[in-house]
C-alpha cells in the first residue's frame, strides 16, 4: 500500500489549481441515467471515486469515454451516454467502496421503473443510514423492499410527484428527491432541503438537461416534472472541500499561496475563521490568495452544521491548525458520529486533544513531531498531511488509498508549492 512520506517545517508559495468537486461529480454522473442522451461533464477531478463510478455506470450499460484525457486512462472531460438501460443492479461489491454511488438509485428509479442497489458503505464515520432517500422515494409512489442488504424499488407506472418534508438536512436525500423528482408526473416540492452548492451544482446541470427546478440554494425547491431530459454539456464546479484544505495548508505551514479557482462563497465560514486566526486573506481575479508569516495560529472554536455552516467535510483539517495553535479550541461535530478517528493519530505527533462525546478540546502545543500515522477516512488522512507540514522531522501517513479517493494529485500539487512531501509505492 502507498505511503506519503513528509518533511515538515517548509512555508508555501506559488498557486494551487483547485480540481472539479468530486461531491458534485459523482452525481452529476449519476445524472447521466435520467436521459438517453449523451451528458458530457469537463473539469471532473482524477480521483479513485470517480474511476468507481464510472465503472457502476458502466455495469448498467453506460457508454463511458474520455473526452479530455491523457491518453493512460485518466481526463477531466467525460461522455456519459444511458442509450439503454441494460440493468439496473449495483452490487454490494460496487457500493460498498463509495457511499457516493448509492445515489444511483433514484435515477435508475426514474428512468428505468425499477433498481436494486446495495446499501451502501463508504467512509467509516459512523451509522449514515439512508432512511431519508428510501422515504422520499415511497412518498413519489415507489414500492421499496430491503432484502439481505439491498434495497429493492420499484416504480412501474413512474414516479410521481409529492411534497416531501425532511426531518433534518440531508445532502444526500436532497439529491435523490431532486433527481427522481425530474421525471415524476406533477410537482414536488422538497422542504428542509439542503443548500450546499453541490447541490446547487446538481440541479443547474439538470436545468441545463431540461429539467424544471426553482428555489436552488434555498430550503425549499420545486421540482415539475417532465416526460424527459436531453442531453447536455457542464463543467463541475471547483472543489471547495479541496480549496479550504489547502486554504488550511497555508494557514498551517506559512506563506503565500493563491487558490486558483477557488470561490470565497462556498467557503466563506472557513475564511472567516482562518482570518481570524490570523492569516491575511484576499479576493483575486482567478480565485483567493493566503498570506501567513510564521508564529502561532490564535485558537478559534468551530461547530459543523450544514450550509451555510461550518463544513464537516473540513472539520479534521481544522482541527490539524488548531492543535499548534495559541489557547485551546473546542471542535463539535453535530453531522456525523465518530468523526473524531483522526484525534488519536494526530495525538502520535504531539497534539493534545480530549472528546467528550461530540466535543473536541484541543489545546494548542508549541510544536508537533513527525512520526508513522495511519489514514482512517478520507477528511481524516488529509488532516494527519496538515498536520505533517508543521511537525518537526518526518511524518510518514500509511494506507493513502483514503486520500486517493477524494484529493486529485494531492502530493504533485503541495510539492508545486514547496512542501517537502513523497509517495512511497509498495
Ligand atoms: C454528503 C457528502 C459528505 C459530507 C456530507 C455532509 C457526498 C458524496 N458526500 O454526504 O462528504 O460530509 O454530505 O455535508 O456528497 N442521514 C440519515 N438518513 C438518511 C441520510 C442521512 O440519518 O437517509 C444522516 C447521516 O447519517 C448524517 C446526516 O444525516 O448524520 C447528514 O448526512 P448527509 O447530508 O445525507 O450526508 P451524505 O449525503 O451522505
Amino acid at each position: 500500500m502507498d505511503r506519503i512520506r513528509i518533511t515538515g517545517g517548509h512555508p508555501l508559495s506559488g498557486e494551487i489549481p483547485i480540481s472539479g468537486a468530486k461531491n458534485a461529480a459523482l452525481k452529476l454522473m449519476a445524472a447521466s441515467l435520467l436521459t438517453a442522451e449523451p451528458l458530457v461533464l469537463t473539469n471532473v477531478p482524477r480521483l479513485a471515486d470517480v474511476r468507481a463510478m464510472a465503472e457502476l455506470l458502466k455495469s448498467f450499460g453506460v457508454g463511458v469515454q474520455i473526452t479530455l484525457g491523457d491518453g493512460l486512462g485518466e481526463g477531466d472531460g467525460y461522455r456519459f451516454h444511458a442509450a439503454t438501460i441494460a440493468s439496473s443492479f449495483a452490487s454490494y461489491d460496487m457500493v460498498r467502496k463509495m457511499r457516493a454511488s448509492f445515489q444511483v438509485l433514484a435515477p435508475l428509479l426514474a428512468r428505468h421503473g425499477e433498481a436494486k442497489v446495495s446499501l451502501p458503505g463508504g467512509c467509516a464515520i459512523g451509522a449514515r443510514p439512508v432512511d431519508l432517500h428510501l422515504k422520499a422515494l415511497e412518498a413519489m409512489g415507489a414500492s421499496v423492499v430491503l432484502e439481505d442488504g439491498y434495497v429493492i424499488a420499484s416504480a412501474k407506472g413512474g414516479l410521481k410527484g409529492a411534497r416531501i418534508d425532511f426531518p433534518f438536512v440531508s445532502v444526500g436525500a436532497t439529491e435523490t428527491a431532486m433527481m427522481a423528482a425530474t421525471l415524476a408526473k406533477g410537482e414536488t416540492v422538497i422542504g428542509n432541503a439542503a443548500r450546499e452548492p453541490e447541490i446547487e451544482d446538481l440541479g443547474k446541470c439538470l436545468i441545463a438537461m431540461g429539467a424544471k427546478i426553482s428555489g436552488l440554494g434555498s430550503s425549499t425547491i420545486k421540482v415539475e416534472g417532465v416526460a424527459k431530459l436531453n442531453g447536455a454539456e457542464y463543467a463541475v464546479m471547483a472543489d471547495r472541500i479541496e480549496a479550504g484544505t489547502y486554504a488550511i495548508a497555508v494557514a498551517i505551514a506559512g506563506g503565500d499561496v493563491e487558490l486558483i479557482g477557488a470561490r470565497r462563497d462556498d467557503i466563506a465560514p472557513l475564511l472567516n475563521l482562518l482570518q481570524q486566526a490570523g492569516t491575511d486573506i484576499r479576493e483575486t481575479k482567478r480565485g483567493i490568495a493566503l498570506h501567513r508569516n510564521g508564529g502561532r495560529p490564535a485558537a478559534v472554536d468551530i461547530t459543523t452544521a450544514p450550509f451555510p455552516g461550518f463544513p464537516t467535510d473540513l472539520q479534521a483539517q481544522f482541527m490539524a491548525l488548531m492543535t499548534v495553535a495559541e489557547g485551546t479550541s473546542v471542535i463539535r461535530e453535530t453531522i456525523f458520529e465518530n468523526r473524531f478517528m483522526h484525534v488519536p493519530e494526530l495525538g502520535r505527533l504531539g497534539a493534545d486533544i480530549k472528546v467528550t462525546g461530540d466535543i473536541a478540546a484541543v489545546r494548542g502545543v508549541a510544536r508537533l513531531r513527525g512520526a508513522p500515522v495511519m489514514a482512517t477516512d478520507l477528511r481524516a488522512s488529509v488532516s494527519l498531511v496538515l498536520a505533517g507540514l508543521v511537525a518537526e522531522g518526518e511524518t510518514i501517513v500509511n494506507r493513502v488509498y483514503h486520500l486517493d479517493r477524494g484529493f486529485d494529485r494531492l502530493e504533485e500539487k503541495l510539492r508545486a508549492v514547496g512542501a517537502q512531501i513523497v509517495r512511497e509505492r509498495e
